[in-house]
Parts: structure tokens; sequence; C-alpha cells
């Protein structure tokens, strides 16, 4: 039986992974297994009243809205994405931090009447165009974006831009900026006032390692 004041948070594999974990580790959480290693999905840490569930990075709102998880760690684009709108955003973890922009062909010729634009942030890409008075048919992709261009499916994408060497790689430039990015401490608003002290001390822990400067 797992105690009811156990700490669940969800985390995604790969950069929000490998930047949380020095964070977490100043609340004296470490994880016990290596999820690239391991094929387990709840990973125990180095408290026992902690544990990660390791998920894909656009579902922990969704693990955490429901309170299957009692924190989680995601992009401010996956939150913008994201239809999950009861949640705690307490801390800017200032890690994974990338610009979420339009980017199109440098060659791009100008385009007269509805303009189609690749991505998978359909929700926000719809609000940006809606917000400028634009005519847009947004078409859902899960990655990849900058090939749409190349091949005729779109006219432009909106992605998340960090050095450009994507883009560049392409043959696109990045043209307008549509939010700055950085991972996010989410948590459920029941587990919130249930587990306060648990919470508001780890949350006063790793607020703490954020402003440290990297060692
Ligand atoms: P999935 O593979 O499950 O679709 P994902 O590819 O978005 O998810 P990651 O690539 O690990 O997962 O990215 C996680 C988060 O890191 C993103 O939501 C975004 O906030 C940020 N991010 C994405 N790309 C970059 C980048 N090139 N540089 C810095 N941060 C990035
Ligand atoms: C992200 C994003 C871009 C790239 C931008 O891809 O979708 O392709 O990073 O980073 P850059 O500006 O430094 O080149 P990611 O590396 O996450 O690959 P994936 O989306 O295919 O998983």
């Amino acid at each position: 039986m797992q105690n009811p004041q156990t700490l669940t948070i969800a985390v995604s594999k790969g950069r929000i992974y490998k930047d949380s974990m020095p964070l977490l580790a100043a609340a004296g959480i470490e994880p016990l297994d290596d999820p690239d290693q391991s094929r387990k999905l709840i990973i125990p840490t180095t408290r026992e009243d902690v544990r990660l569930v390791i998920i894909r990075a656009t579902d922990v709102p969704t693990y955490v809205e429901y309170g299957a998880a009692d924190l989680g760690i995601a992009g401010k684009d996956v939150l913008m994405e994201s239809d999950a709108d009861s949640l705690y955003e307490p801390l800017d973890l200032n890690i994974a931090c990338c610009r979420l922009m339009t980017a199109l062909p440098e060659q791009a010729s100008h385009r007269q009447g509805c303009l189609r634009v690749a991505t998978k942030y359909a929700k926000t890409a719809r609000w940006f165009y809606a917000k400028k008075g634009i005519k847009a048919e947004i078409i859902k992709l899960y990655g990849s974006m900058e090939l749409a261009p190349l091949v005729g499916l779109a006219d432009c994408i909106v992605d998340v831009v960090d050095t450009g060497n994507t883009l560049k790689a392409n043959g696109l430039y990045a043209d307008e900026l549509i939010a700055h990015i950085s991972s996010r401490m989410i948590v459920n608003q029941a587990s919130m006032k249930l587990k306060y002290n648990a919470i508001h001390d780890l949350l006063d822990k790793v607020a703490t390692a954020c402003q440290k400067p990297a060692a």
C-alpha cells in the first residue's frame, strides 16, 4: 500500500529529465534507476516519500491535473498547448529554455490568401494567427516540422528554436517570436492543500537551487 503522503512527480525523459535532476537533488531527491537503462515507468528515489513517473512530455499536465501525479515538470510550450486548465504553476525552473517561433523558407515568396502552417503546437498557432488577424490553415504534425515547407506541405512552421541550427540546416529562418519558453513545476490543486508542507518544502528547496549558478 502506498503511503498517502507519498509525493509523485511526473517528468519526461530527455532534456527535461537531464536538466531537472540536479534541481530535485537539492531537495534530497535522486532517482534509484536510470529511465534510459530501465523499462520501469515508476522510479523510486533516495527519499522514501517521493517517486518519479516517467511519461511523454505532452502527457505531464494530464497526469497532474487528474492527480495521478502531485507535481510535474513541463515546458511552457506544452502547458500553453494543453487543455489542463486547473493546475498551479508556482515555479519557473529556467531549464530547457528556447523560443516558440514562426519560421519560413529563406526563398519564401509572398503568399496571398490563407497561410498554411505546419506545427505540433496547433492550439497556440491558431491563437497567434487569429490575434494578428491572419487567416491560417493549421496542419497538425507530431515532429520534424522543418520538412513541411521544403516539400510543399506548408508555407511556414511554428516550432521551438534554441540554437537555430535545425532551421539553418534546412534552409529556414526564424521570423516572429510567439513566446519565450522554459520548464515549469506544476502542482495538482488538491495535492497542494492535502500535502501542503511536503510540497512547499520541496518547492522552496528547488527554487533555491534554480537561483544558484550552475557549478
Ligand atoms: P515528445 O518526444 O514526447 O513529443 P518532446 O520532443 O517535445 O516530446 P523534448 O524534446 O524532450 O520532448 O522537449 C521537452 C521540452 O524541452 C519541450 O517541451 C520544450 O519546452 C523544450 N525544448 C524542446 N526543444 C528544445 C531545444 N532544442 N532546446 C531547448 N529546449 C527545448
Ligand atoms: C527541437 C525542435 C527543433 C530543435 C530546435 O527538436 O523541434 O527541431 O529542437 O533546436 P535548435 O534550434 O537548437 O536546432 P528536438 O531536438 O527536441 O527533436 P524532436 O522534436 O524531433 O524530438
